[in-house]
């Protein structure tokens, strides 16, 4: 028995609209444990984002909790106030969204952006902060890192911008890390090789992580239990293994026969 950094019970979230209110989230329950990969998968509007943000507290305005907890050592996260949040996200959760633009400042050089946590968080001086920047930036694989630095993000390729955003996520070595669909705005020889580049990261800074994309031969290459989540619920939840050769909801056996490398011996 590992001891949980992320336990998840009974979450449930509604959304007040104009229409009514909407049941995104309707008692899921999953937990993380250190150093693994929890990937969730499931069709558009089944809630992935919004279970995510939920464990960053970056929920919608209109989002209402409406039971349920998130422990985070042994910490109901849904108690916090926005003021502890900011000790909490970017340090110890940090989060990768899907297109790099929205989290980067087109404004800011990117070795400010990759040293601002470090400065925020850890009290590093700005000299030292700079000199990690650079290390990361050569970890997550940015070519001469000495001349880029001073760099803006609109001088990047999106591929190089979405290591720039991991950079910022780790270099304060967060114990869990959230990626909503981090690599499907990019082509697919760059998301190959960003999903290789965060597996390498996750064994050097042993953070968890929490990878949300609709693709379920990424699910196989990164994750050691999968969700499957189908309009607020958890249809499914195990080993990828499980998950793969033994599904047990309908649901989930469309999105097994819909993988392209399961139809490549039957074509
Ligand atoms: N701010 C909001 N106001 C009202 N409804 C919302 C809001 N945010 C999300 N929802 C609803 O909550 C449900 C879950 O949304 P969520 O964004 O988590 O889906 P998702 O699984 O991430 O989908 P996708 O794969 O398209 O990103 C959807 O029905 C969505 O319409
Ligand atoms: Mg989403």
């Amino acid at each position: 028995m590992t001891n949980r950094i992320l336990d998840v019970k009974h979450l449930k979230i509604d959304f007040h609209t104009y229409g009514g209110d909407v049941k995104a989230i309707r008692d899921v329950s999953f937990h993380l444990d250190p150093g693994e990969t929890l990937a969730i998968v499931g069709e558009s509007g089944s809630g992935k984002s919004v279970t995510t943000r939920s464990v960053i507290g970056l929920l919608a305005k209109n989002a209402q909790v409406m039971g349920g907890e998130i422990n985070f050592h042994g910490q109901n996260l849904l108690q916090l106030k926005e003021k502890q949040w900011q000790k909490i996200r970017g340090n110890e959760i940090a989060m990768i969204f899907q297109d790099p633009m929205t989290s980067l400042d087109p404004t800011m050089k990117i070795g400010q952006q990759i040293a601002e946590p470090l400065i925020k968080h850890r009290g590093t001086s700005k000299k030292e902060a700079w000199v990690k920047a650079l290390e990361m930036m050569r970890a997550v694989g940015i070519p001469h890192p000495e001349e880029r630095i001073n760099e803006y993000p609109h001088q990047f390729s999106g591929g190089m911008r979405q290591r720039i955003v991991i950079a910022i996520a780790l270099i304060c070595e967060p114990e869990i890390l959230l990626a909503d669909e981090p690599t499907t705005a990019l082509d697919v020889t760059v998301q190959a090789e960003i999903l290789d580049l965060m597996k390498d990261l996750q064994k050097r800074v042993k953070t968890s992580i929490i990878f949300i994309t609709h693709d379920l031969g990424v699910v196989a290459g990164m994750a050691d239990r999968v969700a499957v989540m189908y309009a607020g619920e958890l249809m499914e939840y195990g080993t990828v293994d499980d998950i793969f050769y033994n599904p047990q909801h309908p649901y989930t056996w469309g999105l097994i026969n819909s993988m392209p490398t399961l139809h490549l011996g039957t074509d």
